[in-house]
């Protein structure tokens, strides 16, 4: 082993261009996701802008805005008109999603549309799943999200997302989209989902905070990796075509693991709770938005995830 004098690190470090060849990982707008909520009534949120909502109406201006911009592809998130115990919103052929994608199909034949496939924001109280005294069933829920994915692929969807955690979902998906012939869309699942105190700003915004206790009982516990492998391993079984874990920053363990365990597709979910920590540091004057923003998503990216849906995608035309 040599080393000092003969070993110089710094040698590299000298200058910008000299920096960039040894560069080891690289963000391209190719691989982000931009996260948009689409709602009954436009919702500006000037503090942050990542969570706003838009109305039908609305939702387009943004999306041509996104797409002129270069980015790629979009999540769409909805906040229905009314919310109930079946969450009937989230799976009828009129839903709000649903809506969006027959008016961004069209228009946006390139766009890249991935939808999440949940309950919580049409439930009446709030919770992925449908409720049977006092808990989430999980096999009763799966007939709705089972509609719910189907009817985004109807829809226009290119990708659906089940965030909902229950076991079972992406076998019962695949086997729906294959029977009404979408076999070539491809389930992106959240295997990883973690119970986390960093989805706040999400629940705002999609309105989906629970009425009654917590996720506890379906999401992943914060303490366990092991855990974590497992449902990624299910679901590939299952059929799932990517996997996501889901926070990133306080989970880039999880995605190293993740990365070393499976050759398929790996995303990470930058959640509304990392964004908006940096947001308020910056309005503070504490740190610079961009120079964290992009330290943060090097960071994911490094601990191995291919893809990444982040509110910072819309920044990132101007960033990079
Ligand atoms: C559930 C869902 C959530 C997020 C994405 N999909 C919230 C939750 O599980 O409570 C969180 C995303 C974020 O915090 O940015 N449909």
């Amino acid at each position: 082993m040599s080393s000092f004098p003969v070993t110089r690190l710094r040698r590299f470090r000298r200058t910008a261009p000299l920096r960039d060849l040894v560069r080891e990982t690289r963000l391209s707008l190719d691989q982000f996701v931009m996260p948009l909520f689409v709602a009954p009534e436009a919702l500006a949120n000037e503090e942050l802008p990542g969570m706003a909502r838009f109305d039908l109406h609305g939702l387009p201006h943004e999306v041509e805005r996104l797409a002129s911009a270069g980015v790629r592809a979009v999540m769409l998130f909805g906040v229905p008109w009314e919310k109930d115990e079946d969450a009937t919103g989230a799976w009828q052929d009129t839903g709000i999603v649903q809506n969006a994608l027959r008016t961004l199909r069209p228009r946006f034949p390139e766009l890249v549309l991935l939808t999440d496939v949940c309950l919580c924001e049409y439930t009446s109280h709030g919770h992925c799943g449908v409720v049977v005294d006092g808990e989430v069933d999980n096999d009763r829920s799966l007939e709705l999200l089972v509609r719910t994915a189907v009817s985004h692929a109807e829809a226009g969807a290119d990708v659906v997302a089940p965030s909902d955690m229950m076991d079972g979902r992406v076998a019962a998906i695949r086997e729906a989209l294959d029977d009404y012939g979408f076999e070539t869309t491809p389930i992106l699942s959240y295997s990883a989902k973690y119970a986390s105190a960093f989805y706040g700003p999400f629940r705002e915004a999609a309105d989906s905070t629970p009425a009654f206790g917590d996720r506890r009982g379906y999401q992943l516990d914060p303490a366990n990796v092991r855990e974590a492998l497992r449902e990624c391993k299910i679901d590939l079984a299952e059929g799932a075509d990517a996997i996501m874990i889901k926070p990133a920053l306080p989970y880039l363990d999880v995605i190293r693991a993740a990365r070393e365990a499976f050759q398929a597709p790996l995303a990470a979910y930058n959640v509304s709770g990392e964004y908006a920590m940096v947001k308020a540091a910056a309005r503070a004057g504490w740190l610079d938005e961009r120079d964290a923003a992009l330290e943060s998503l090097t960071a994911i990216k490094r601990a191995g995830a291919d893809l990444i849906v982040s509110y910072w995608t819309r920044d990132l035309p101007a960033w990079l």
